[in-house]
């Protein structure tokens, strides 16, 4: 992959440091890659001396753990929630009100805000966070607080925005949670179930081309896995005959920025299902 200057920066500011190509590094590596100071060893060159060329990451070229059964767009996303449910037939303002008026839970008496989700409602990427936080809870907005800055800046660095203006990179984000658990506290599993239909209504009505699950909740929930992220990244899995990628949360980079150059792997492995996508 060959980066831009812009890209570049861009991903500096995700703490990920990028060396573009040196007339001496493309004789032996031909692109530039992560620069593996940067880089986890698991995913830099393993063998051969630690020069700067050798220590290059490998190319970001991740394994598709089994084919993706593409279900054609009238097939897709149609039947997540079961038909007696009233979600079932909602649009998106009954169900933006069903949201903000919900009660289906304990969460209800401690919100300040609902938050219902936010971006291109006919976007082709949808990103599934876990809850709102303080910030979330005060604005109504998903991911607005620091763990929003640094979602915002991958989204950026990997040609993504949740501004609503029509385009095809635009993403529309929502939560496995509608409201904030009391202290950013974990999802109650009676929470997530409560939740759900509207999620599943949400991911209906955008009718993704591709799902990027952030973070373990809302892995757990779309893939009912248990497993940890860092099993279940690096393959294409699906939801409903939408593809998805896992990747870890933003909140979790936060506090283990080392692995922000995997996420970025990951982002990479998101758009290349996607270009393939495009590509049928
Ligand atoms: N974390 C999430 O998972 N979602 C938000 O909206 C904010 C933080």
């Amino acid at each position: 992959m060959v980066w831009s200057e812009r890209q570049v920066a861009m991903l500096a500011e995700m703490g990920i440091h990028l060396r573009l190509p040196t007339a001496e590094s493309v004789q032996q590596v031909a692109p530039a890659e992560v620069v593996a100071g940067t880089v986890p060893a698991d995913i830099a060159a393993p063998t051969g001396p630690a020069t700067p060329v050798a220590r290059l990451a490998a190319p970001v070229a991740v394994p598709v753990a089994a084919p993706i059964a593409w279900v054609p767009d009238a097939a897709r996303s149609t039947t997540l929630i079961d038909p007696a449910s009233p979600v079932a037939a909602m649009g998106w303002d009954t169900l933006a009100d069903a949201v903000a008026g919900c009660r289906a839970c304990e969460l209800c008496v401690s919100r300040r805000n609902t938050v219902f989700g936010a971006g291109n409602r006919q976007a082709r990427w949808m990103l599934i966070g876990e809850a709102p936080g303080e910030n979330e809870d005060r604005t109504g907005q998903p991911f607005v607080g620091e763990a929003g800055q640094l979602l915002d800046n991958m989204l950026r660095a990997a040609g993504l925005t949740r501004a609503d203006g029509g385009g095809e990179d635009q993403v529309y984000i929502a939560n496995v949670l509608k409201c904030r658990p009391p202290r950013n506290r974990n999802p109650e599993p009676h929470e997530v179930e409560r939740c759900e239909p509207y999620l599943q209504r949400q991911v209906e009505l955008v009718r993704p081309r591709l799902i990027v699950a952030l973070g373990r909740f809302a892995v757990q929930s779309i893939l009912r896995s248990a497993e940890p992220i860092g099993r279940l990244r690096g393959k294409v899995h699906q939801y409903h005959g939408v593809p998805v990628v896992v990747t870890y949360h933003p909140g979790y980079l936060l506090r283990n920025p080392v692995d922000k150059s995997r996420v970025w792997e990951d982002l990479c492995l998101a758009r290349e299902v996607m270009e393939g996508l495009a590509s049928r």
